[in-house]
């Protein structure tokens, strides 16, 4: 059985993911006005990715016999800048959860919980890919420049990305 300090952390996570989900599906709504549907697609797949980090936290609460309780997720912004201004506002996010993450783990080995720890470590490793792919794409947007003929080809990579 989890600690109900777990818990409750694991619960506070829970509603992160779901706001990491919330706040790219504003980006990807913003993307959709701009005409930009690569940079939709490639937003909108990282929601759903984001649900899906939501879903997997939630279903380990009751694997250990936890309880879960859902709290109001928060408003994401509605009003953004450029694309590469979105990206390191995507990067920034990211190494937030990075620490918050990294601040679970720490209190799963505070509390000797060996699963729980083990456990967290696929979502450590995801929080390396997650800053990649965000600092990959920043560094691409810098390096072909805001040009319309760079935005439509930056727009067409990133409507490759597909749901896993
Ligand atoms: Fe669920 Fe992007 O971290």
């Amino acid at each position: 059985m989890i600690s109900k300090l777990l818990q409750d952390a694991i619960n506070e996570q829970i509603n992160f993911e779901l706001f990491s989900a919330y706040l790219y599906l504003s980006m990807s709504a913003h993307f959709e006005t701009q005409n930009l549907s690569g940079f939709a697609n490639w937003t909108h797949v990282q929601y759903q990715e984001e649900t899906g980090h939501a879903m997997k936290l939630y279903k380990y609460v009751f694997d250990r016999s936890g309880a879960v309780t859902l709290k109001a997720i928060a408003q994401p912004a509605t009003k953004f800048k450029t694309p590469v201004d979105i990206f390191k506002e995507i990067l920034k996010h990211e190494q937030k959860v990075t620490s918050l993450i990294n601040k679970l783990y720490e209190l799963a080995v505070k509390e000797k919980d060996y699963a729980a720890q083990i456990f967290l470590q696929w979502f450590i490793n995801e929080q390396v890919e997650e800053e990649k792919n965000a600092t990959d794409i920043i560094n691409m947007l810098e390096m072909i420049g805001d040009s319309s003929v760079s935005l439509i080809m930056a727009d067409r990579q990133l409507g490759a990305r597909k749901a896993n």
